[in-house]
């Protein structure tokens, strides 16, 4: 049986900076507030002139992936694809990003994992790539949140944290034993789907009824988030998994060379940090400059921890999530 590994890696983020001064100026909030309880400092939204989307902005960073993996664009045999905020209701991001990139005719796969969609994504790719099924597999994490959120104070305590980016990994068939992915492990708890959702547009309250003026009124439309209740379970399942992984290839905590936990809440990454007993420099955070970007948010982390020299090679680098479903996993890869 073959292995994994993330041969290329590549992430873009709309130009437009939204600090939290900017977001005090429309909603009853302040700096002082969104950094002490998230550690957010700024984040990016999509300028609406730009004509970025969920789609393009996952086809650029697509683009660099795919550029620094050494590869072309024909040579990429599968699309994986996640994001809660795509282009459109149906066909999904995988269908729009092939065609982007103008790629041959490829399978395309659409993740709906929100928060976890990239490391959903990434067992999937392992799986294609370990039976031998596909060589090269694209997985692309994008998410256009700043086109859906209730930006008034009514939203405050999901809007704020929210921001817009995409990242992308190609992974390949890794001829060296021992290296690559090492394991995979996901969960979920469907019983949790309504304390972190949006509800709407849905077969329940169908296309018409979405289109209705002062539909803005109902806020089954925008998210909703249990935020201390999804707080809770967060610390508990992201140790959890974490530890699932480690223990799965008979590692130690102190094996980790470096964790790059989704950027939800710099308050839930420092949780876990401790209780992992971890250094400083062995847990990767930039939630301070992008906000949650959902299912790009491991990806871009993973990118830039990348660029940095922050990864070298046999390093043990665990990635981990939690979110909305309530769906979470970790991915342990020996670099
Ligand atoms: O990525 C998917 C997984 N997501 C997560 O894991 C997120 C988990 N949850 C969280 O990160 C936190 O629960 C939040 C950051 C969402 C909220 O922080 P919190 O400490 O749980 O605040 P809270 O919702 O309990 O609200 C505390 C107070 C409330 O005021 P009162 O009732 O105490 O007077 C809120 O109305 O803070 C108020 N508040 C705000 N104030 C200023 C809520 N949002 C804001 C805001 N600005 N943006």
């Amino acid at each position: 049986m073959y292995s994994s590994k993330i041969i290329g890696l590549g992430y873009y983020v709309p130009e437009n900076v939204v600090t939290n001064d900017d977001l005090s100026k429309i909603m009853d909030t302040n700096d002082e507030w969104i950094q002490e309880r998230t550690g957010i400092k700024e984040r990016r939204w999509i300028d609406p002139k730009s004509g970025d989307t969920t789609a393009i902005m996952g086809s650029k960073a697509a683009k660099i992936a795919i550029e620094r993996a050494g590869l072309t664009k024909d040579d990429i045999d599968f699309i994986i694809f996640a994001t809660l905020s795509p282009d459109m209701y149906f066909p999904g991001g995988g269908v729009l990003l092939q065609d982007l990139l103008d790629m041959p005719t490829v399978g395309a796969l659409d993740i709906r994992n929100q928060c976890s969609g990239f490391i959903y994504g990434l067992s999937v790719a392992d799986q294609f790539i370990k039976t031998g099924m596909y060589k090269n597999v694209l997985v692309v994490g994008s998410e256009n949140h700043s086109g859906g959120l209730d930006k008034t104070t009514r939203g405050r305590n999901v809007s704020v944290i929210f921001g817009d980016g995409a990242g992308a990994a190609v992974l390949s068939r890794c001829e060296e034993k021992g290296k690559g992915i090492l394991s995979t492990h996901l969960h979920s708890e469907g019983k949790y789907a309504k304390e972190l959702t949006i509800e709407n547009p849905s077969t329940n309250k169908w296309i018409p009824e979405f289109i209705k003026e002062n539909n803005h009124d109902d806020v089954s439309y925008y998210p909703y988030m249990n935020g201390q209740f999804v707080f809770k379970h967060a610390v508990v399942r992201f140790s959890e998994v974490i530890m699932e992984g480690l223990m799965a290839n008979n590692l130690q905590k102190d094996d980790i060379s470096l964790l790059i936990p989704h950027q939800a809440n710099l308050r839930i990454s420092q949780f876990i940090q401790k209780k992992l007993g971890l250094a400083d420099g062995k847990v990767f955070n930039n939630i301070m400059k992008y906000g949650n970007t959902t299912a790009a948010s491991v990806v871009i982390a993973l990118t830039e921890a990348f660029e940095e020299g922050r990864i070298k090679d046999n390093d043990i680098v665990v990635l981990a999530a939690f979110g909305s479903g309530f769906t979470w996993g970790s991915v342990v890869i020996r670099w």
